[in-house]
């Protein structure tokens, strides 16, 4: 299974560095694929076996981007692995759809792993599963769904930060129409606690879980990589 962590604008450079120390002594002998995503100023070269990923990065090797980061940053630490599309991106910095796809297709054609996040707000929730379906089907527009290094992140925006999250049925329900979409590994994120990841893991077309807040204490993460492999060995 795949179990990433999104540590977004949180622990510092070295902070990080003790983070991930913590997080690769735990998992010597792991059956996970573990992905940990820093703050973009705390990207470095780690000395680890984990995956480090950027969660984000403009579609440029460099250039005249103030504040953004290329690929040359991401190559510094022998980064290949980005997230493109996290709820946040979307809704609080305003990332459109046209420009999610551009920069998907950027880092695909430079072969990068890349995490895809989809989800839906509550207003949309509360409508129908047919509306619910349509807002998602409408963030895949652009993305090679058949590409080969592509993973899916199924996160309802209602549930990232919030403590909600949706019943098992739903979440299995919601994976089995995105699974139509693609075949790409699809992890669910949203709330995912060191007390319901086992049960979340254990949903069908459930491929592993990307975590926030729960992942930014060590031990917590820790403790759902073991979770998962107890489900996996
Ligand atoms: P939380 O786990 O804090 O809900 O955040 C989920 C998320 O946004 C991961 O990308």
């Amino acid at each position: 299974m795949i179990i990433a962590a999104n540590l977004k604008t949180n622990l510092t450079r070295s902070a990080t560095h003790q983070y991930i120390d913590t997080i690769t002594k735990c998992i010597q002998n792991t059956a996970q694929e573990v992905v940990v995503f820093p703050a973009i100023a705390s990207l470095d070269c780690f000395d680890t076996k984990l995956t480090i990923g950027a969660q984000n990065a403009y579609p440029v090797e460099k250039g005249a981007f103030t504040g953004e980061i290329g690929l040359e940053h991401l190559e510094e630490f022998n980064i290949k692995t980005i997230l493109i599309g996290h709820s946040e991106r979307r809704h609080i910095l305003g990332e459109s759809q046209e420009f999610i796809a551009k920069k998907f297709d950027y880092f695909k054609a430079q072969g990068f792993q890349i995490i895809y996040c989809v989800g839906e707000p509550l207003e949309i929730r509360d409508s129908s599963k047919e509306a619910v379906l349509a807002y998602l089907y409408k963030q895949y527009e652009g993305i090679d769904t058949a590409y080969e290094n592509l993973i899916i992140a199924y996160e309802p925006v209602w549930a990232i930060g919030t403590g909600k999250i949706p019943t098992l049925e739903d979440i299995q329900d919601i994976h089995a129409e995105l699974k139509k979409k693609s075949q790409a590994p699809l992890l669910y994120g949203g709330s995912v606690k060191v007390n319901n990841v086992k049960d979340i893991l254990q949903v069908k077309n459930v491929d592993g879980v990307l975590v926030g807040s729960a992942a930014l204490y060590a031990e917590h993460f820790c403790s759902m990589i073991q979770a998962a492999d107890a489900l996996t060995l």
